[in-house]
């Protein structure tokens, strides 16, 4: 491959290498000697147009890890503020010769638009409602390290699913590795085409949670919302909310999970996202620069060849 736009561009052989790859880095992540040079020559830009606090941190990390030279543009600092479109934004880029980009954008659909524009390496690091990865790929991997293969285990997602491109990834992994999966969230907040998604759906929580053994909570994305949408933060953790609690009605080992950023006593109670046995929550961002170095590696070594090749 040379893109990861969305888990389409991916099937189960290539989860299971990109898993055994983030393995080994996960590995070397905790040795002190973080620095290989298997990008080495090779150029990343990291072009994000919304905010990102995990994601930008650790594809720069992943990038740098492996020997890339790594260039961040935030959409804050760059001429996109002066009105420059998109894919002049992504020529201008292109012609300076990265060999991998890496991008954040707001609309459905712009990290395919760059790579179509540029035939650079592309990975999609979340564009708007429609996908969002390598977040579907690390949450597997945190999970499945946890409790192993997911295949035929029931898996829960809870919570703004409407706007949530981390769901959509989410669904789509869990779906390529035979979970059951549940989707539970006020009717407000689901996707018209929600029945075609292969999931279970839910609207009362302790029904949902039945025999789970894993949660996946979702921030409230109030950004993409507008007017009537919005439920008050104090009504929706009372319907919600997953506590400690309400794990009751799941498998006694269920873990919680959430890809962050988090709104404590909204979605999730604090003391439960701090759980020291249950919750995933830092287990999924250390996988997540791991993952980000395999989908690197993988496509850098693709860019490099490709590159020797027209040489
Ligand atoms: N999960 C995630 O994408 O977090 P950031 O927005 O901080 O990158």
């Amino acid at each position: 491959h040379d893109r990861l736009i969305s888990v389409d561009d991916l099937n189960p052989l290539d989860i299971q290498i990109l898993f055994e790859r983030a393995e080994h880095w996960l590995g070397i992540n905790r040795s002190p000697d973080k620095k290989h040079d298997v990008l080495k020559g090779l150029t990343q830009i990291n072009l994000f147009f919304e905010p990102s606090t995990r994601t930008l941190a650790s594809f720069e990390l992943a990038g740098k890890r492996l020997g890339a030279d790594v260039v961040n543009f935030s959409a804050s600092n760059s001429s996109a503020k002066k009105g420059e479109t998109l894919a002049d934004t992504a020529r201008t880029l292109a012609a300076m010769r990265p060999d991998m980009i890496v991008v954040r954008h707001q609309a459905s659909g712009a990290a395919s638009f760059i790579h179509a524009e540029t035939s650079i390496a592309t990975v999609n690091a979340g564009d708007g409602m429609h996908s969002h990865p390598t977040q579907g790929l690390l949450d597997l991997f945190a999970l499945t390290r946890r409790i192993g293969d997911v295949g035929g285990k029931r898996v829960l997602i809870v919570g703004d699913i409407l706007h949530s491109r981390v769901a959509r990834s989410d669904v789509g992994m869990l779906n390529l590795l035979g979970a059951e999966i549940r989707l539970c969230a006020p009717p407000t907040l689901l996707p018209t085409d929600v029945d075609r998604w292969g999931a279970e759906i839910f609207h009362d929580l302790d029904e949902a949670l039945e025999g789970c053994d894993a949660v996946i909570t979702l921030r409230l994305q109030r950004e993409r919302m507008s007017g009537a949408l919005i439920p008050s933060e104090r009504e929706y953790f009372h319907f919600w909310g997953v506590t400690e609690r309400r794990l009751e009605f799941a498998n006694p080992d269920c873990v919680i999970m959430h890809p962050g950023p988090m709104n404590r006593n909204v979605e999730i109670d604090s003391a439960l996202a701090d759980h020291p046995e249950r919750s995933l929550i830092l287990d999924q961002v250390e996988a997540g620069v791991a993952i980000r170095m395999a989908v690197l590696e993988q496509l850098g070594t693709r860019a490099r060849r490709n590159s020797g090749d027209i040489a």
